[in-house]
């Protein structure tokens, strides 16, 4: 596929959006309702922000969507290889207006397609490591939303492979992939035999929701709450630059779900 037109990354870019003022008014699947300070989550982001600078991102602002309470989550609404980005089309019908403006920012560094309203997928349930693309098959994204984002992929040579979880918002509620060939996971929620040949390194029991991290160069961004999984992750070699997440957590987020990241 011809990319000239194309702007190249020097570095990854990582699209971010600013915590919406309705955020009190997000989707909840798994957890109940508690208040969320809107500045606390707006601080916390911006140190997010920060980290993905510091960690050797170009950072991206989008447009703000104050009456989209869940549009922070930008991770969701795309998925994005180096041939292509696809828009999704959330699980979550109170999402759906967030896309648009994700593929107009994706428009200047890849062709962009975009699924259709037959089935559901959010960005949340995509674990990309290589060409494998393990996609979660949960509340938000179902089997016609897989078999859509599979007849876009597999053509570019990306094996599709379905996963089931357990009670995880997404599937990297429930792992995610700290590169080295090692999976972070809770094996509650997911079965390390569906990762072909990956080292499972299991969050801290105390810690369920300790298994999404975002590897950036030499260094593994972790939500600083969880410090008993971080000693696991620092004990298998790992360098971990922690920062705090707690309140975008009570909004059933984690720290891969407020970016998307493209190289
Ligand atoms: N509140 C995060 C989500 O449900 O999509």
């Amino acid at each position: 596929m011809a990319r000239d037109h194309f702007l190249e990354t020097a570095m990854p870019i990582a699209f971010v959006r600013t915590v919406s003022e309705s955020i009190h008014n997000c989707e909840l699947t798994h957890m109940d309702q508690e208040t969320i300070d809107l500045d606390h989550a707006r601080s916390q982001h911006a140190t997010y922000v920060d980290a993905l600078r510091l960690l050797g991102c170009e950072i991206q602002q989008l447009p703000q969507l104050d009456h989209q309470p869940d549009a922070v989550f930008v991770e969701d609404t795309a998925v994005v290889v180096p041939e292509l980005a696809i828009l999704t089309n959330p699980g979550a019908a109170s999402r759906r207006g967030e896309v648009d403006t994700v593929g107009e920012a994706l428009a200047e560094f890849r062709p962009v397609v975009r699924l259709t309203n037959d089935g559901n997928l959010e960005g949340g349930d995509v674990l990309r490591i290589e060409n494998q693309v393990h996609v979660g098959c949960a509340s938000r994204t179902n089997e016609a939303g897989i078999l859509e984002l599979r007849s876009h992929l597999e053509p570019l040579g990306y094996d599709v492979i379905t996963i089931r979880h357990g009670e995880a918002l997404h599937l990297k509620t429930a792992c995610t992939y700290l590169g080295d060939g090692v999976l972070l996971l809770n094996r509650n929620w997911v079965d390390i035999e569906d990762f072909d040949e990956l080292e499972p390194l299991e969050c801290h029991p105390d810690e369920p929701f300790a298994c999404n991290a975002i590897r950036l160069g030499d260094s593994v961004l972790f939500p600083e709450e969880f410090i008993q999984t971080r000693k696991r992750i620092e004990a298998r070699g790992f360098n971990v630059h922690p920062v705090p997440a707690s309140e975008l957590a009570k909004a059933e987020g984690g720290l891969t779900c407020s970016s998307i990241i493209i190289d």
